[in-house]
């Protein structure tokens, strides 16, 4: 066996050995990705390829900290229902001996190539190679080693690839470091795949690294999204470790002429980071988004008990509107509900229980103040004098309330949430605002209680 059969076969036994453990937990997910056993982080490789979606992600089988990644590998034919494939890349070439990390996938000819970033220390210092693998069948993939180095003036933080093809060309968007220590996307051209260009840095300037870049067209506009470290909190703004967020503008195509907008968060809760987005044959944007966060809060998970941890997101479709991003649940997801359990006016307050894997939906019917609190664990806010929407949770290490705002550009249409037993994401206004959240509610607390006047409908998905 050589060293990469060795790294998968591990990495099989271990899946073996806990996947169980992590399917009983009662805070495992029931619709979402999840590892089968360890720490997900970003999702990678995100595309349609011949009829079937294929994502892969960041998996550290053997532990739920960081380390050496593998890219696990799921795919659907429905946006809903994921199955496990093989595992797609281990750390077994001295290009990528310490972590397989974040990429993308392109579809060429008949191949579905991957291309990520290799990840190698050495001495405690870092190197990082951009790197392909190639399939013929979506399921096993070759490796063919090295693309690209870091060029002079950035620093070994230079990851995450992005592939994609336009107008006969091939792009690619790394997230980078100048040796200022300044975050930065950077732009490569190729028209064979094989010899790339270096065009320069396509935006940066703030924060001292910017991962996991996307670059793709929305409606009239250009889209870079990224995900920058080293930003400051500012009010209600930046609250969370790192950020993930999009500048809108316009792209002279082929150059690293992209003028652009300011830099917009994406979602507002606490659970967000290091989204990629496909557009598929429906000529839809969807992205997924890893829920979680590399930060303290992460050794107080309680599924660590279960060696598993983090979970990703919901496919959302993005939608341009008035220059903002808008993120909808794709409307597959309707096929989830199980059973209407309610459909009810809601008058000054309501309670009753609701499953742990749910989706609600209040439609306010007047321009007051409106209260939820969900499992005696979360609580949503909304306030029409400053048009504040506050979500409030638990703090994992010191069991303290925090919380995160923001703000309706008009007035409270719709509150859609998503429940997935530890999970909790908030559609406001149609995907206007967007907060997602780990939750780890009491197991034997079910209850949702509304002050306010509306409609309220509870289905459960399961
Ligand atoms: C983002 C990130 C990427 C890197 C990967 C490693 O969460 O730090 O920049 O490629 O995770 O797992």
């Amino acid at each position: 066996m050589n060293q990469d059969q060795q790294l998968k076969e591990l990495a099989y036994k271990r899946i073996e050995q806990f996947q169980g453990k992590a399917k009983q937990d009662p805070y495992f997910p029931s619709y979402h990705i999840a590892p089968p056993t360890g720490l997900i982080n970003d999702p990678n490789g995100w595309i349609e390829w011949k009829g079937t979606y294929h994502l892969f992600y960041q998996w550290m089988p053997f532990e739920t900290g960081h380390g050496a990644k593998y890219w696990g590998h799921v795919s659907s034919s429905n946006l809903i229902d994921w199955k496990e494939e093989p595992i797609a890349l281990a750390p077994s070439s001295w290009y990528d001996k310490d972590g397989c990390y974040s990429g993308s996938a392109i579809a060429i000819e008949n191949k579905l190539q991957l291309y990520y970033t290799g990840n190698v220390k050495i001495n405690g210092q870092r190197q990082s190679y951009q790197c392909l693998a190639v399939s013929t069948d979506g399921r096993k993939f070759d490796k063919k080693g090295v693309v690209l180095d870091v060029p002079e003036g950035y620093t070994a933080h230079y990851r995450d690839p992005k592939v994609w093809k336009e107008a006969e060309h091939y792009y690619m968007v790394l997230g980078a470091q100048t040796i200022e220590e300044e975050g930065c996307v950077v732009l490569y051209s190729s028209k064979d795949l094989e010899e790339w260009q270096f065009h320069g840095q396509l935006a940066g300037g703030f924060g001292y690294m910017w991962e996991c870049p996307d670059f793709f067209r929305l409606g009239e506009k250009d889209v870079l999204l990224f995900s920058p470290q080293g930003i400051e909190a500012d009010g209600i703004h930046y609250q969370n470790t790192f950020q993930s967020g999009y500048m809108i503008g316009n792209w002279q195509q082929g150059t690293t002429d992209f003028t652009h907008g300011p830099f917009f968060e994406l979602d507002h809760g606490f659970d967000f980071y290091a989204p990629q987005t496909t557009l598929d044959k429906k000529g839809r944007r969807i992205l997924i988004a890893w829920m979680g966060m590399a930060d303290e809060n992460e050794p107080f998970h309680p599924t660590i008990e279960n060696d598993w941890i983090h979970q990703l997101t919901l496919p959302r479709e993005l939608v341009m509107h008035q220059d903002r991003i808008y993120q909808k649940p794709v409307k597959e997801l309707q096929a989830l509900r199980k059973h209407q359990l309610v459909d009810t006016q809601v008058k000054i307050n309501w309670t009753g229980d609701v499953p742990a894997v749910s989706e609600f939906i209040i439609t306010p019917e007047n321009r007051e103040n409106l209260h939820i609190d969900l499992f005696g664990y979360a609580t949503i806010d909304f306030d029409p004098t400053t048009k504040q929407v506050k979500l409030t949770r638990p703090k994992l290490s010191s069991h303290q309330r925090e919380e995160r705002v923001a703000v309706v550009a008009d007035h409270l249409l719709e509150i859609r949430c998503y429940l997935d037993r530890s999970s909790l994401e908030i559609f406001v206004n149609h995907g206007e605002l967007v907060f997602t959240a780990r939750i780890f509610p009491q197991k034997q607390n079910r209850s949702l209680s509304i002050t306010g006047e509306g409609n309220l409908k509870v289905w459960s998905l399961q």
